[in-house]
């Protein structure tokens, strides 16, 4: 139906574009829940992809009309940022301050005003190219951190359209939201949607708790008023394409990957633990290689009998905070495998890279223990594609309590991640749980992922969204 399209805008789009030798561009997917929750919306007919995509260098005319093309084809719509504000408003106000904030991490965050004009700007930008594009009818669905004046700006000019905001990261207590310096101007600004999803509960609560002490909105169960207009605030917990994970899981060529990192890694009886994650303090990598180094030396009948293998992918490197990390991760891994290593076992197996699909599911098929131990994590998807592909089988899943995840997965071991002897244990436990009580502890978070997947979360905010344009449709 041509009526009810819908813009998907946010800063990434599905799409990598990467300097090609022969084309000048290449697309590559990117992958992560975000993507993988909207992809059957947008492979609909008419529906659009908004994003960030600046022109390839060095393309001629031709070159220039072939990569419209190419966007065009692929249903993206390209943003276009001048270099210098791209910078201010990606690494500096998206990465320096609100990633850093709404994650509690203060001692990383920036408040710098040059950034935040630039973060407007590129806000206003992003306005300008849904107006080019929007008609009426339209459904307008914003996402993420990167985006929070949009709503409002686009409210401006469509009243009457359907809006709809989603925030992928946590939103801190008022006590830490308020210390940003243009707190009332980021609250008008979500408050333009008619929807505005969190994935829990927690993150509702705190956000309309500085909705009522910052712009003095009330709410009742989540609805409220902003500027006379409904709009309402809810919880959609995402879930991931658990069959796609599943299914993968089962194909010759990862079961044979599966075999040979089983060969490749230890020797008979060698367990394999496994953490995978963007390198992001936010991650508690430092602390779970410390954990781990405590174990082994707690624990020392482990020494030999397992592999800790870390899989951290290259994340916003030019970012100080975390070319820092970079650094101290580097020197962790070889101070304890310095430490504990011998000369037919290392116990720390790392890489810094982003693996392929069928990798990444082989690693998660063949590890005993998945660890996810974040300080502080929106929802991580990562601990539901590992249950996947374990789909009716052991494994056991150590998880943070501070992941937005862990609302969900009641029966996975759950960890504070800042009690490193609660980690050493927890880890000690997962390696020793019998088979039954894996399968035990699995099964009901595994039928549940199943259930609520990433397809049903977008479908169930969009009609959530449609509800709310009834309920003020019945208010006129
Ligand atoms: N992932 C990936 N390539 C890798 C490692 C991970 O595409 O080499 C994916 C992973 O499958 C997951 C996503 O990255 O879907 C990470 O999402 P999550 O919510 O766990 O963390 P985020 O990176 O969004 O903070
Ligand atoms: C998190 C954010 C996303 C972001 C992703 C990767 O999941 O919520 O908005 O796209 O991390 O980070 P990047 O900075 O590479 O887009």
């Amino acid at each position: 139906n041509p009526h009810n399209r819908l813009i998907i805008v946010s800063n990434r789009l599905p799409y990598r574009i990467e300097p090609d030798e022969r084309e000048g561009f290449a697309f590559t997917r990117t992958v992560g829940g975000l993507v993988a929750g909207l992809e059957p919306l947008h492979a609909q007919p008419g529906n659009v992809w908004l994003g960030w995509a600046d022109e390839p260098a060095g393309l001629d005319d031709a070159g220039r009309a072939r990569f419209e093309r190419a966007l065009a084809e692929r249903s993206c719509a390209p943003v276009r940022l001048d270099g210098r504000d791209a910078e201010l408003y990606y690494e500096g106000f998206s990465n320096s301050t609100l990633w850093p904030l709404f994650h509690g991490f203060p001692q990383h965050t920036r408040f710098d005003e040059e950034a935040w004009e630039a973060y407007v700007r590129v806000n206003e930008r992003f306005r300008d190219a849904v107006l080019a594009l929007a008609r009426p009818g339209d459904t307008v669905w914003v996402h993420d951190y990167h985006l929070m004046l949009l709503p409002s700006l686009l409210r401006e000019a469509l009243p009457d359209a359907s809006i709809g905001f989603f925030l992928h990261i946590p939103f801190p207590d008022y006590e830490t939201f308020r210390m940003l310096p243009w707190r009332r101007e980021l609250m008008r600004g979500v408050l333009g949607a008619d929807l505005v999803g969190f994935h829990a509960y927690d993150y509702v609560r705190h956000f309309l708790s500085s909705c009522r002490r910052i712009v003095g909105v009330e709410n009742e169960s989540g609805t409220l008023f902003a500027d006379g207009r409904l709009a309402q605030v809810d919880a959609f917990p995402l879930g991931i394409d658990y069959g796609r994970y599943r299914d993968a899981a089962r194909l010759p060529a990862v079961r044979r990957l599966v075999t040979e990192l089983g060969e490749e890694k230890g020797h008979e009886g060698c367990k394999l633990m496994l953490s995978v994650e963007r390198l992001d303090y936010s991650k508690g990598i430092p602390e779970r290689l410390l954990a781990f180094d405590a174990f082994l030396d707690r624990f020392p009948e482990w020494r030999g009998r397992v592999v800790l293998v870390l899989v951290t992918v290259p994340s916003r490197e030019n970012v100080a905070s975390y070319a820092a990390l970079k650094k101290q991760v580097d020197e962790l891994v070889g101070l304890i495998n310095g430490k504990h290593s011998t000369m037919d076992w290392t116990p720390v197996d790392y890489y810094y890279r982003s693996l392929p699909f069928e990798r990444l599911v082989s690693l998660y098929a063949a590890s005993d223990v998945m660890l996810v131990t974040p300080l502080r994590d929106g929802m991580n998807l990562v601990c539901k594609e590992y249950l996947a592909c374990h789909d009716g089988a052991g494994g056991t899943l150590v998880l943070s309590e501070m992941a937005g995840a862990s609302y969900e997965l009641h029966e996975a071991l759950t960890v504070n991640p800042f009690d490193q002897e609660g980690v050493v244990d927890a880890m000690r436990r997962a390696l020793e749980m019998p088979e039954a009580e894996q399968r035990r502890r699995n099964a009901p978070m595994q039928e549940r992922l199943a259930r609520y997947t990433s397809e049903k979360w977008a479908r169930e905010f969009l009609d959530a969204a449609a509800d709310v344009k009834r309920r003020q449709a019945g208010l006129s």
